[in-house]
C-alpha cells in the first residue's frame, strides 16, 4: 500500500518523539535534549539523545538514529507500514484501507477467525492449569520442569484436559461450526462427534512475531508416544517459517540470536535471561526459517542437542544460515544434553561463557569430521589433513583463507607451514588459479585469476551467488563476529574519502546554523553537494531554510525505506552536536570546507561539461572561485 507523503507526515507530527520513546526508554530532559539509555546497543552511561525540537533520536554511542518511525520500526522490528500503523492508531489516525476484493476480503475475515479461535483455546488451556483438574500439569511445569509462575504465565502455558472433547464443546458454544473447528487443527471429527487434538497433556502456545496465537504443541507428562504433539499447518502455521519465541526475541538487545531445539529449551533460556533464544521446534531448518531470521540479526549461535541427531541438524543448518547471509557459531552443551538441562545444572554464568566460546562453524565442521577418522593411524591422520586442505580451497580468498587455515592448524595442532604446504600442493594439483576455489560439491570454482597460489591482498569481490561456496556473507565487516564485542552491533567499516567527508560536514552546518546559510547563499547551492545522497538531503535543508521552516524529522521521512540511508541521515542532523564552529581555527576549516566543495562540484561539472559554451561558463566560475574570500565576521 502506497500512503502519500502529507499522511505520513500527518501521522509523525501527531505522535511527539518524546513522548513515544518514553514508553520505552526513561528520558531524562538535559539542555534542550533528553537523555537515556540506548535501547538499541547495552550501556552503563546514557548516550542516546532525543531531541523534541528536531523530533529526532540519535545515539552517540552506536550511531542509531532517526524519527518516531524509524525507532517503532527498529525497537518493535517492524516493517514501515506496521509502523505507520502503530503510530496512526496511536494518534487516533485512520489509514485508508486498502480495496480488498470480495475473495481477499473472505480470505481475511476467515484467517481472523482462525486467530480468534487459537486465542480462545489458549485462555482455555491456561485456565485449566489453574484448575484443580489441571494441577497435574501445573505440577509439570513448576516442580518437574522448574518453571516460575511468572513465566508460566509469559509463555501463555497451559493444560488440556484428560476427558478427549473438552475443548471442543467449548468452541461448539461460542457458535463455532464443525466445518470450521476442523480446520482449526485442533479437533478432529469422528462419527460419533468431534474429538480434542490434544488432551491430557501440558500446552504450549506457538506465537507469530505480533504475539497471536497460531498453533500449539501439547507434552505428555512424563514418559509416553509421542512425547510432543504438533498442530497441523494451517492457514496461520507455517512449520518451515515459525520460529518459537520470536515474538519476545526480537526485541532483545542482543546483537545475536540463539537458535535451539525444543519448547523447553526456549522457556528456560528465557526464564534464564537469555531472551533472544528461538527454537525451530522438531522440523529442520529451513531457508525460509533463516530469511525471517535474517529480518533480525546476521549472527546466530546455535544452541542444538549435543547428541548425534543434534549434530547431524547443525551441520544442515550452517550452509542453510550461511546462504541467507548469516554467520553462525556453535555452542559447546557437553555434558549436558541441550540448553534446558545446562542451565539447570551449571547455571546462566556458565552459558553465557559458552557462548563466548561457541566456535567459529569451520572449526566445529573439522572437529566432527576428525571423528571419523583414528588418529593414531597415519594413513588416516594424512587423509584427515587433506580433507582439511580440501575444505580450505573452498574460501576463494586468499586473505579468509589464511585466516581459517590458521585458525584450523592451532585447533588440530598441526603447523600452520605444513598445512599451507599441504593446500598450495593440492591447489596446484586441482590447478587452481588466484581466487579460485571448490564449491561444496568439490567441483572447481574460477575466478578467472592469475597463477595460483595467489599473493596475499588479492581479492575476489563477488560472490557466486550459484553454487554454494563457503564463506558467502561472512566476508569482510560481516565476519568480524561478535565474539570480541558480543553487543555491539556490526558496523560498516569507514571508508569516507575526503571530499564526502567535506561535503557531509558542511551540510551539517548548515543544517544546524541558519547563519551560516546567510553566508553561503550565492557561492554554494544544493546542487554542490555532489553526492547523491547529500543532493536529496540538501535541496530539502536549503529549501527549508529559504522559507524557514527547516524540519529535520520530515526529512528523514523521505529515506525510510532504506535503513542504510536513513541512518546516514539522521547523523547528518545530530552531527553538529560533536563538530560546532565555536573558534577562529574552526571558522578557517568552514571557509576551506566551502571552497573545498565548490570547486569539486565545478571540477565534477568541467568532466561532464557538454559543449564549448558551457565549459567556457565553468572556466570562469573556477577563476571567480580563486578570488573568492569567504569571511564568518
Ligand atoms: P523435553 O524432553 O521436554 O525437554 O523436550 P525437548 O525439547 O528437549 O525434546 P527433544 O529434544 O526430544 O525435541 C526437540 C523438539 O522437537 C521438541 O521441542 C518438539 O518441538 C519436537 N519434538 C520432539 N519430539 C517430538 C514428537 O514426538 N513429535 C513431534 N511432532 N515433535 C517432537
Ligand atoms: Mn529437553
Amino acid at each position: 500500500m502506497y500512503y502519500p507523503d502529507e499522511l505520513i507526515e500527518e501521522v509523525r507530527m501527531n505522535n511527539d518523539i518524546v513522548d513515544v520513546i518514553s514508553g520505552y526508554v526513561k528520558l531524562q530532559k538535559k539542555g534542550a535534549n533528553y537523555f537515556g539509555l540506548c535501547p538499541f546497543h547495552n550501556e552503563k552511561s546514557p548516550s542516546f539523545s532525543v531531541s523534541s525540537g528536531k523530533q529526532m533520536y540519535y545515539c552517540f554511542g552506536c550511531g542509531a538514529g532517526g524519527n518516531v518511525l524509524t525507532f517503532i520500526m527498529e525497537y518493535e522490528n517492524y516493517t514501515f507500514q506496521e509502523a505507520l500503523q502503530m503510530l496512526a492508531d496511536r494518534a487516533g489516525i485512520t489509514l485508508p484501507r486498502m480495496e480488498y476484493s470480495k475473495e481477499a476480503r473472505a480470505q481475511a475475515e476467515y484467517r481472523a477467525r482462525l486467530l480468534e479461535v487459537n486465542k480462545l483455546a489458549a485462555n482455555y488451556f491456561y485456565y485449566q492449569l489453574k484448575q484443580p483438574q489441571g494441577r497435574h500439569g501445573y505440577e509439570y511445569f513448576h516442580d518437574k520442569r522448574g518453571l516460575t509462575d511468572k513465566t508460566i504465565v509469559h509463555f501463555g502455558l497451559g493444560y488440556s484436559n484428560k476427558t478427549s472433547d473438552d475443548l471442543y464443546r467449548f468452541l461448539k458454544d461460542k457458535g463455532y461450526e464443525d466445518s470450521f473447528l476442523k480446520d482449526t487443527g485442533l479437533v478432529t471429527l469422528e462419527e460419533r462427534g468431534g474429538r480434542d487434538k490434544f488432551w491430557n497433556r501440558v500446552m504450549f502456545p506457538i506465537m507469530d512475531v505480533n504475539n497471536r496465537v497460531i498453533a500449539f504443541g501439547g507434552r505428555v507428562m512424563g514418559e509416553g508416544e509421542p512425547k510432543y504433539l504438533n498442530s497441523p499447518e494451517t492457514r496461520l502455521f507455517d512449520k518451515s517459517r515459525n520460529l518459537y519465541g520470536l515474538n519476545y526475541a526480537r526485541t532483545s538487545r542482543a546483537s545475536y540470536l540463539l537458535l535451539c531445539e525444543g519448547y523447553l529449551d526456549v522457556i528456560s533460556l528465557h526464564q534464564a535471561g537469555f531472551t533472544n533464544a528461538v527454537a525451530s521446534l522438531g522440523t529442520a531448518f529451513t531457508s525460509q526459517h533463516a530469511n525471517v531470521l535474517k529480518r533480525y540479526t546476521d549472527q546466530v549461535v546455535l544452541t542444538y542437542d549435543s547428541d548425534e541427531a543434534g549434530t547431524k541438524a547443525a551441520l544442515r543448518a550452517i550452509p542453510v544460515l550461511k546462504d541467507a547471509g548469516i554467520s553462525c557459531k556453535i555452542l559447546d552443551m557437553k555434558p549436558c544434553k541441550d540448553p534446558d538441562e545446562f542451565i539447570k545444572h551449571m547455571g546462566p554464568e556458565a552459558f553465557q561463557q559458552r557462548i563466548d566460546q561457541a566456535k567459529n562453524s569451520f572449526i566445529f565442521e573439522i572437529d566432527v569430521l576428525k571423528e571419523n577418522y583414528h588418529m593414531n593411524d597415519p594413513e588416516q591422520k594424512t587423509t584427515f589433513y587433506q580433507e582439511i586442505a580440501r575444505r580450505l580451497l573452498r574460501f576463494g580468498e586468499a586473505l579468509e583463507r589464511e585466516n581459517y587455515l590458521q585458525a584450523v592448524a592451532r585447533e588440530q595442532m598441526i603447523h600452520p607451514d605444513e598445512l599451507r604446504g599441504l593446500v598450495n600442493r593440492m591447489g596446484m594439483s586441482l590447478g587452481l588459479k588466484a581466487g579460485d576455489s571448490l564449491n561444496w560439491d568439490g567441483s572447481l570454482h574460477e575466478a578467472g585469476g592469475v597463477e595460483w597460489p595467489a599473493e596475499p591482498g588479492a581479492r575476489r569481490m563477488e560472490a557466486d551467488g550459484a553454487g554454494r561456496r563457503y564463506g558467502r556473507g561472512e566476508s569482510e565487516g560481516r565476519y568480524r563476529s561478535y565474539s570480541g564485542d558480543p553487543q555491539g552491533k556490526v558496523r560498516k567499516p569507514d571508508r569516507e574519502d575526503g571530499i564526502r567527508r567535506s561535503q557531509r560536514l558542511l551540510l551539517t552546518w548548515l543544517i544546524e546554523n541558519q547563519e551560516l546559510f546567510e553566508k553561503i547563499r550565492g557561492i554554494i547551492t544544493a546542487d554542490d553537494f555532489v553526492e547523491e545522497l547529500y543532493h536529496q538531503v540538501a535541496v530539502m535543508v536549503f529549501e527549508g531554510h529559504e522559507a524557514g521552516n527547516l524540519n529535520p524529522a520530515a526529512i528523514l521521512s523521505r529515506f525510510i525505506n532504506d535503513e542504510d540511508q536513513y541512518k546516514e541521515v539522521a547523523a547528518l542532523f545530530n552531527a553538529s552536536l560533536k563538530e560546532s564552529l565555536s573558534n577562529e581555527e574552526q571558522k578557517k576549516a568552514f571557509a576551506e570546507t566551502v571552497m573545498k566543495v565548490r570547486k569539486n562540484s565545478l571540477d565534477v561539472a568541467s568532466r561532464n561539461a557538454k559543449d564549448i559554451t558551457q565549459l567556457q561558463e565553468i572556466i570562469k566560475q573556477q577563476a571567480a572561485l580563486k578570488q573568492l574570500h569567504i569571511s564568518l565576521d
